[in-house]
């Protein structure tokens, strides 16, 4: 069998697998997404020759079936049942297993688990996606899909310290630029996302200062400082 038609219909085959499992999601987490960081991923491999494309590809594709806001536990179930499906030798169903089910954010103060470097290209990808004006948009489509008000005068941003509080928290939509997006730029892992986490930052402070302007909020001092 040749392998590259192999592993390109596999690919085709686990897009379509996505597609299904996301099509209800409004919260910023649909099949567009999952595109769009397959995509950012593969901008970031080109330079980044040693990395395994077809593993970055699977894993970029099947990243959000494992997240916590989606299906819960049994979105990993649900991953592992699938790759056990797959032509594909288990060394790499292991790999791309890992990096789907770890690439998530887990809180500010809570440290990223070690990735191969296609898991860093992944955790990357997905960070730009949560960053600049697609991150922007996706974050006010999660807060209304959430019904959480979009800025409150007396909730002040937090730091979680654990994955618990994070998943827990239900805060609003302009505080999650501080519990999350705003710190992006330096959780990146790879040279070139870097690079593209740099542009997509300086939008972001852009429209919040905007935002102020408009609506005369501001955003209260964070409680735990950096
Ligand atoms: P990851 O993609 O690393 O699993 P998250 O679970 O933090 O990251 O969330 C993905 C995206 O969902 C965020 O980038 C943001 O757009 C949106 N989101 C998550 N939590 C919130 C929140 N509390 N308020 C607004 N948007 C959120
Ligand atoms: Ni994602």
């Amino acid at each position: 069998m040749n392998t590259f038609i192999d592993k390109k219909s596999i690919l085709n085959k686990t897009e379509l697998f996505v597609k299904k499992q996301l099509k209800n999601d409004y919260s910023g987490h649909d099949i567009d997404h999952i595109i769009r960081v397959v995509k950012n991923a593969k901008d970031i491999c080109k330079e980044i020759p040693k990395a395994n494309t077809f593993i970055v590809e699977m894993a970029a594709l099947l990243h959000d079936i494992a997240d916590h806001k989606l299906l819960g536990d049994k979105g990993e179930k649900l991953i592992k049942k699938y790759l056990d499906l797959l032509n594909i030798p288990n060394n790499e169903k292991n790999e791309i297993f890992n990096i789907a089910t770890q690439v998530s954010f887990k809180g500010a103060n809570v440290e990223d688990s070690k990735l191969s470097i296609e898991g860093q290209i992944v955790r990357d990808a997905d960070r730009l996606d949560a960053i600049g004006a697609i991150g922007i948009a996706r974050t006010f489509a999660f807060g209304g899909a959430k019904k959480r008000k979009m800025y409150n005068e007396k909730e002040s941003p937090v730091f979680h310290n654990s994955f618990e509080e994070y998943k827990n928290n239900k805060g609003t939509t302009i505080n999650h630029f501080y519990e999350k997006l705003l710190l992006l730029k330096d959780k990146m892992y790879t040279l070139p996302g870097k690079e593209m986490a740099k542009k997509r930052h300086q939008f972001m402070i852009a429209f919040l200062n905007q935002f102020y302007d408009e609506t005369g909020y501001k955003t209260p001092k964070m409680k735990t400082d950096l």
